[in-house]
């Protein structure tokens, strides 16, 4: 089984992003052939920066071997290390229709939100798609917001196999139901993009304070509250044990307990989950050596495998 996965390097990493793509992806490292990628092309259409990109990439790729990921059981490389990816997308995007793009909501959101969309911004899920099909991908972890790209990835392979016969491999996304959504500050989607994350390797000052601001109703402490409702117990269930985890809902249902009281315990759960990855991070931020070597290493099997892929679709299309 190949899994395959991507992650942005458009910014910090999140709470989000490590219980929607990055625990998942690890999970799944033991379970077959993992390709797991930095997507510093899809990044170019947030950032024109070339330090900022750059720094960027250094810093997911530091911060994923740090929460865990083993670059002997998988290939971890930056997606601009196989530049026929974009090959690939172009060739799709000759059977990509507009309707299609025009309806997912990474253009869409930023569109109604009145932002300037580049054409690069429009055809990221072609790019995506490419991305998944260059690997012949049986498998994709990723958070739920990206299961429209995958469904787009479903039917452009279909699109291209109807045209030109079979050459890809229909992908299947992995999303795991516990965290279908992991809520941010604000009890929106946590996202960079709305202001409401908890970083992974944030400092510690910071992070007990952005754990204190989440945004709450005004239930009064003796009152018995909603657990499922609150950010603070959907966050909390994620760091805790299962026995915690019934701990604090029976204490939300009881009443005479503030949400300042959960607040705390998140962080100190929170901050105890996340202190064996700071561990490794302080080891491996020195490193920049070896992290260059996995990701040479990474690249080079990524290389060969969509050599293979790209072959068959040149051919297949009549390119050569
Ligand atoms: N769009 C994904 C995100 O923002 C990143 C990504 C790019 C990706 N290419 C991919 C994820 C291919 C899975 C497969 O999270």
């Amino acid at each position: 089984m190949r899994i395959l996965s991507g992650i942005q390097s458009s910014g910090i990493l999140h709470v989000g992003n490590y219980f929607g793509m990055m625990q998942p992806a690890i999970a799944l490292q033991a379970e077959g052939e993992a390709f797991y990628f930095i997507a510093d092309y899809h990044a170019l259409t947030s950032i024109h920066d070339p330090v900022a990109l750059s720094e960027n990439s250094r810093r997911v790729a530091l911060d994923f071997l740090a929460c865990g990921l083993d670059p002997d059981r998988c290939a971890f490389f930056r997606q601009s290390d196989v530049p026929q990816v974009t090959e690939l997308a172009w060739i799709l995007s000759t059977v990509a229709p507009m309707g299609l793009l025009e309806r997912c909501h990474s253009y869409k959101d930023k569109a109604a939100r009145g932002m300037a969309a580049s054409a690069g911004l429009f055809t990221y899920p072609v790019l995506m798609a490419a991305d998944i099909l260059i690997y012949d991908s049986d498998v994709v972890p990723v958070g739920k917001d990206q299961k429209q790209h995958i469904e787009v990835t479903r039917d452009l392979a279909v699109k291209m196999n109807e045209t030109y016969g079979p050459i890809f491999k229909l992908p299947e996304p992995r999303i795991k139901a516990a965290t279908e959504t992991v809520p941010g500050l604000d009890g929106q989607k946590m996202s960079k993009s709305y202001g409401n994350t908890i970083d992974i390797f944030g400092d510690e000052k910071e992070t007990r304070k952005r754990i204190m601001s989440i945004v709450t109703d005004s239930t009064p402490v003796e009152a018995p509250k909603n657990a499922e409702a609150s950010a603070i117990f959907q966050l909390y269930s994620l760091v805790a044990s299962a026995e915690e985890t019934a701990a604090m809902r029976e204490a939300f249902a009881r009443g005479g307990t503030g949400y300042g009281e959960f607040k705390k315990l998140l962080f100190e759960r929170l901050w105890e989950f996340f202190a064996p990855m700071r561990a490794r991070r302080t080891e491996l931020v020195t490193q920049t050596d070896y992290i260059e070597q996995v990701l040479t290493r990474g690249a080079e099997r990524a290389n060969a495998a969509a050599a293979e892929v790209m072959t068959r679709v040149r051919a297949a299309v009549g390119l050569r």
